[in-house]
């Protein structure tokens, strides 16, 4: 594989694959064991335009499993608060023979960019409102690990949808393999046309989205993207798009509640739900690790 940009460029038969070494060492994580040194002596740079936790630390937490080193880069820290170009800095990185470049950026096709004009390996660790493909995949590795397929199960994903580029990884990744995907959240935070572009169900209310779910995935409101007055409040969103224990019983018994964090609890996700049993938010973070080192030992350069 060249670059992960996108679930959009990732044929199905890639990302099963990917699942599938995922697989591996999440396993040798789980028992201790050292993953395979398979990128010993070799440069990952991330490059963070915005504030991250769990993606960061789990792409370095990966390499670092693999025997790579890691360069740490963000705006404030860097040459671009002198005004050096996104393409000059990720230029010069890349004279320092870097394996891989892990870019998060608040412009949608930033890391499309880069991937015309490096031949460095580019990771998209989240563009804009455009997608998170390592976010989707490891959602999608939680969800067969819990449920043993992907195929068939349905999902409905709740909350800010216009400005989620996990809703949209996820709703390409999991249509890709056979799920049955739903999106639900307020009219003013629904995409115009959003169905028939990711062949999804589009919901205008929770309710009707959540009855037979079998997994729930709560989102975040984007307030960093939000323009204008699109919201009531957060006190009404809640009201109407919270998940929270008692609207879970119109989901299938047992269903699964996830969550890409971070999480504002008590806002899109009841405090204690989060915490339940049924909450797969700390295996998704666990899955998150194995799903990057998968990927990152996947890339050619
Ligand atoms: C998401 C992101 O950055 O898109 N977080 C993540 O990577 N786990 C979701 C969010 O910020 O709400």
């Amino acid at each position: 594989m060249r670059h992960l940009l996108g679930i959009e460029e990732l044929d199905t038969d890639k990302a099963l694959a990917l699942l599938e070494r995922a697989e591996f060492h999440g396993k040798a994580a789980r028992t201790g064991e050292i993953s395979p040194g398979s990128l010993r002596g070799k440069i990952v740079v991330q490059l963070f335009f915005e504030a991250s936790t769990r993606t960061r630390a789990s792409f370095e937490a990966a390499a670092k499993r693999l025997g790579a080193d890691v360069i740490n880069l963000s705006p404030s820290s860097s040459s671009v608060t002198k005004g050096e170009t996104l393409l000059d800095t990720a230029r010069n990185l890349e004279a320092m023979k870097s394996h891989a470049m892990v870019l998060r950026h608040p412009t949608s096709g930033a890391p499309h960019f880069l991937a015309r004009h490096l031949r460095t390996s580019i990771v998209n660790a989240g563009d804009g409102t455009h997608e998170h493909p390592t976010q989707a995949l490891l959602d999608a590795f939680t969800i067969r690990q819990r449920l043993g397929r992907i195929a068939g199960v349905r999902v409905a994903i709740c909350g800010d949808i216009s400005h989620s580029r996990v809703a949209r990884s996820n709703a390409l990744l999991l249509g890709k393999l056979g799920a049955e995907v739903r999106v639900a959240g307020p009219r003013t935070l629904l995409p115009p046309r959003f169905g028939e572009a990711f062949g999804v169900r589009v919901f205008d209310r929770l309710e009707p989205a959540m009855e037979g779910a079998d997994v729930v995935m709560a989102l975040r409101i984007q307030r960093e993207r939000l323009v204008g007055s699109l919201l009531p409040s957060t006190r009404d969103y809640s009201r109407s798009f919270g998940i929270t224990r008692a609207r879970m019983r119109l989901a299938k018994p047992g269903a699964l509640v996830m969550h890409p964090g971070p999480i504002n609890r008590g806002v899109e996700l009841e405090g204690a739900l989060a915490d339940a049993p049924e909450s797969l938010v700390l295996e998704q973070v666990e899955a998150g690790v194995a799903v990057r080192a998968a990927v990152l030992e996947a890339l050619e350069s």
